[in-house]
């Protein structure tokens, strides 16, 4: 090396030596130990202030009685009173006539998407396209009703659920479990109702020996056209919409065993202007229907 490394004595000692070898005085910067103090001097006024130290259920709680916790409760009460009033204009006013006050159905709508995001999504998927066994709420084909009175008891009462009385309620037979109908009839049935959905039956012949079944045994609840009974939500059985698959297999395994789709009853958790919105919400996503 060409530059001559800075003669050890120019350095400041303090003068501690070992066999020669001497102790260099080298001081923090100053900079650094006053911001080293600083954080002290904060972090002492932090856990005086602010929750801080864990304790077995909880932490220290701090004098200023902070909390994120509470945080979100003033919000969310701030908001609430916000909407006191649109509330309970929306809870008062006719499930018809929401959609014509602008104000409120713009409100309805995205309070209910909300609504829809926490309460419904796991179930109906949250773009509502549901899934097998959970229904679609987007198309217009409906088990038990698209009208927005229709939705709205759907949702307060909910489907075949043990609380609520006002569930809607029904139940198809297991007709191969509780043995009503042969196997051999269960299989024209399935091949009808195949036939019935517009799909090539698996066997042609037997499709055309479960018309006459079909008639004795189902036509009660799913109509003699097949179109189904809202009134007792029994599915369309002439669309290609299926709730529980509409394979060979799914078909035969509905008929033999039957299904029985529950849907608990939302107004014991949600209040009466939550319920409306969410009505509202899913009335409005394309299969919405006219007044009864
Ligand atoms: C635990 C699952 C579950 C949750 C959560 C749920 N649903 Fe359902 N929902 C169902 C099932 C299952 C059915 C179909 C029942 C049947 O077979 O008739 C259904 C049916 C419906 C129907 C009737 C559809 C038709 O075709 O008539 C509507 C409307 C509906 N749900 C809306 C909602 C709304 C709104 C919420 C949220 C507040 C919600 N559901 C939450 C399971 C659920
Ligand atoms: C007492 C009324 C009733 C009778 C009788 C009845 N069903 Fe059903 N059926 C229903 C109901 C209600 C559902 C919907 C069940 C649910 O949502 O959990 C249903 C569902 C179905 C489905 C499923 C549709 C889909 O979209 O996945 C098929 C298929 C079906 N029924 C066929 C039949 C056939 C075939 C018969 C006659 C052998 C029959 N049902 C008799 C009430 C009935």
């Amino acid at each position: 090396m060409s530059d001559k490394k800075k003669d050890d004595l120019d350095y400041e000692t303090t003068g501690h030596s070992w066999d020669g070898i001497r102790e260099y005085n080298k001081p923090l910067p100053k900079w650094w130990v006053w911001t080293f103090y600083a954080c002290i001097v904060w972090g002492i006024g932090y856990v005086i202030a602010y929750p801080a130290w864990p304790l077995i259920n909880g932490a220290t709680p701090g004098m200023l009685g902070y909390s994120t916790r509470g945080e979100v409760a003033t919000e969310i009460a701030r908001v609430e009173d916000q909407n006191a009033a649109i509330n309970a204009k929306l809870a008062a006013t006719e499930l018809t006539e929401i959609a014509a006050d602008a104000e409120l159905n713009t409100y309805a709508n995205n309070a209910g998407a909300a609504v829809f995001k926490t309460w419904c999504a796991q179930c109906h998927g949250s773009g509502a396209a549901g899934a097998k066994g959970y229904p679609n709420l987007l198309d217009d084909d409906w088990l038990w009703g698209g009208s927005i009175e229709a939705i709205h008891q759907t949702v307060s009462h909910g489907i075949r659920n043990e609380t609520s009385d006002d569930a809607r309620y029904s139940e198809m037979p297991a007709f191969g479990r509780d043995e009503l109908l042969e196997k051999e009839e269960i299989v024209q049935i399935v091949n009808f109702v195949q036939l019935l959905s517009g799909d090539t039956p698996k066997d042609a012949v037997a499709a055309e020996a479960g018309k006459v079944l079909f008639e004795d045994n189902c036509s009660s609840c799913h109509a003699e056209d097949g179109t189904g009974d809202r009134d007792q939500g029994a599915p369309n059985l002439t669309d290609a919409i299926w709730l529980f698959g509409g394979g060979y297999d799914d078909i035969l395994e509905t008929v033999t065993n039957a299904r029985f789709g529950v849907m608990p009853s939302w107004n014991t958790r949600l209040d009466e202007a939550e319920i409306r919105a969410v009505a509202a919400y899913v009335h409005g996503l394309g299969g919405g229907e006219a007044a009864e």
